[in-house]
């Protein structure tokens, strides 16, 4: 498991449990891949029905949570039927993220919570130095105040962002550096960035 992987997982629970109340049904997870997050959601919160979603078959080939192959811009979900949808370093890959974003509001349900994770824009920069991307190729870069006005401009309200660090080892190695330079000029090491909104 790559260290990138497990620390945009914590950060996603820990902004799925902020989000979920006691009818929360069906987490869904677009560009799941290998279900890693849904996986760790499973221990945390047993009752909560979870699907993986992705376009490669091949991703989600051996999962154990139950996983859809689709494509992201046409969800085989009824409209308003998923309560929290996620989707994480995906975003980057896609050229038009408005779509995708008004595909993720017709399956939510009103007041459903999306989340949404990928690399700020200097983390792009950095990953592309490092070829890091050179698989899916980056469509589009943009910053959490872009992604907010993105996700405001079809229907969802802005609830929380922030950035975050992935340290190689992670774990609480990570999140205790992470505390530690929150409010200091490191922050700027902080190379992820979350968002979570919620559908008008
Ligand atoms: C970089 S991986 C991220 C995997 C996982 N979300 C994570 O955080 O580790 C991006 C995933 O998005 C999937 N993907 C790309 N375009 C997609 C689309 N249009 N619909 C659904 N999945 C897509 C890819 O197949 C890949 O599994």
């Amino acid at each position: 498991m790559q260290d990138g992987a497990r620390r945009r997982s914590e950060k996603m629970i820990e902004h799925i449990r902020m989000a979920a109340v006691s009818n929360t049904r069906l987490v869904v997870d677009v560009g799941a891949a290998d279900a890693f997050m849904l996986n760790e959601l499973g221990l945390q919160l047993p009752g909560v029905h979870r699907i993986a979603v992705d376009i490669s078959r091949e991703y989600l080939r051996g999962n154990i949570v139950p996983s859809v192959q689709a494509d992201g811009f046409k969800l085989p979900f009824r409209d308003s039927s998923v309560d929290i949808l996620t989707c994480a370093a995906m975003l980057k890959h896609v050229h038009d993220a408005g779509a995708l974003i008004v595909e993720f509001r017709r399956v939510l349900v009103p007041g459903g919570t999306l989340i949404l994770v990928d690399p700020t824009p200097l983390g792009i920069r950095i990953g592309k130095l490092l070829g890091h991307f050179s698989a899916h190729g980056i469509a589009q870069t943009l910053s959490l105040n872009d992604t907010s006005r993105l996700v405001q401009q079809h229907g969802f309200m802005t609830d929380a962002y922030e950035r975050f660090l992935l340290v190689p080892g992670g774990g609480r190695a990570g999140r205790i550096a992470e505390s530690m330079l929150r409010h200091g000029p490191a922050s700027r090491l902080f190379l992820n960035q979350i968002l979570r909104a919620r559908r008008r």
